[in-house]
């Protein structure tokens, strides 16, 4: 999905789709191409199961990676994902040197560190997409309420793609509105409690696999951003640097994306309490992340 939404923007010279068992992404985007007409998109594809098929690549999209089954947390991913990890950042390192990385396998956070940790790529050019997900998954509950319609409701979920969701209400809005102006505490809360619930929800119902619309337009759009250099401002995760009072980690927040990767982290007027809670949320990341290292520095 994610190749087949860059391929429709029609704004990069080829689009590469790589999967290890043989035959299935080319034939992927074969069946993509035969759309191409329809979509109105001429951006060729290319599918392989060798990695040098990422020869030169500008921006790389890593999903590879099991997904949950229902019951499961992500965290419950981190050790058979980090090894596939190694493997895929090896390929990058070696046929993408330039390339900036957008990870999306999970638990997000310990897969986004993993990725730069095996690529050894500079911290702007390795990014994790939940941000941009999980402010849609909010916004479109928004819009079930009737309130608004999603594409008029911008948000921002920060701190973990998991329990640690930090979704600012201060900085949500209904057009020009503070969102908080316009639907009740209550109702707000049970939204947010739900959007960080929305992954798992998708497992439980699909019984196998996880969502992938939704997350694979968000690694897109992200994606977009950076090749068109749009400015806007999304959430992502990034390496910290202390921002927002959090410690040094991979934490999920507001940032501007460039052409490279990571412009600048957008430093937003919180609340006490919402950075407070975004400082937490990054104390139990840089835990996790911890423990992930002592399991890759185990497995030698
Ligand atoms: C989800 C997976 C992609 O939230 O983490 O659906």
């Amino acid at each position: 999905m994610a190749a087949l939404r860059l391929a429709e923007s029609d704004l990069f010279e080829q689009v590469a789709l790589v999967d290890v068992v043989p035959g299935l992404a080319a034939g992927l985007v074969l069946d993509m191409w035969h759309g191409a007409g329809l979509y109105g998109f001429s951006s060729p594809l290319v599918g392989s199961d060798d990695l040098g098929a990422l020869a030169g690549a500008d921006y790389i999209v890593i999903t590879a990676g099991k997904p949950r089954q229902p019951g499961m947390t992500r965290t419950d991913l981190t050790a058979v994902n980090a090894a596939i990890m190694a493997s895929v950042c090896e390929g990058v390192r070696r046929h993408a040197p330039e390339a900036t990385v957008v990870v999306v396998s999970n638990p997000l956070e310990e897969m986004t560190h993993l990725a730069a940790r095996f690529t050894g790529f500079p911290q702007q050019r390795v990014l994790g997409m939940a941000g941009v997900l999980d402010s849609a998954r909010f916004c479109s509950l928004v819009g079930l309420t009737g309130k608004a319609r999603p594409s008029e409701v911008r948000a921002l979920a920060l701190g973990s793609h998991g329990p640690e969701m930090v979704i600012p209400l201060s900085q949500a809005f209904i057009g020009d509105q503070p969102i908080e102006a316009l639907i009740d505490g209550p109702t707000l809360a049970a939204i947010v409690e739900r959007t960080r619930e929305s992954g798992g929800e998708v497992v439980k119902l699909l019984q196998k696999g996880s969502a992938y619309f939704s997350p694979a337009e968000s690694a897109a759009a992200m994606v977009r951003a950076m090749a068109t250099d749009s400015g806007e401002v999304l959430a992502a995760c990034v390496r910290s640097g202390g921002a927002y009072g959090t410690t040094d980690t991979r934490v999920g927040l507001p940032v501007r994306l460039g052409r490279r990767g990571l412009g600048e982290i957008v430093k937003l007027a919180l609340r006490p309490d919402e950075q407070t809670a975004l400082a937490e949320a990054a104390g139990r990341i840089a835990q996790r992340i911890t423990e992930v290292e002592a399991l890759v520095d185990a497995a030698g």
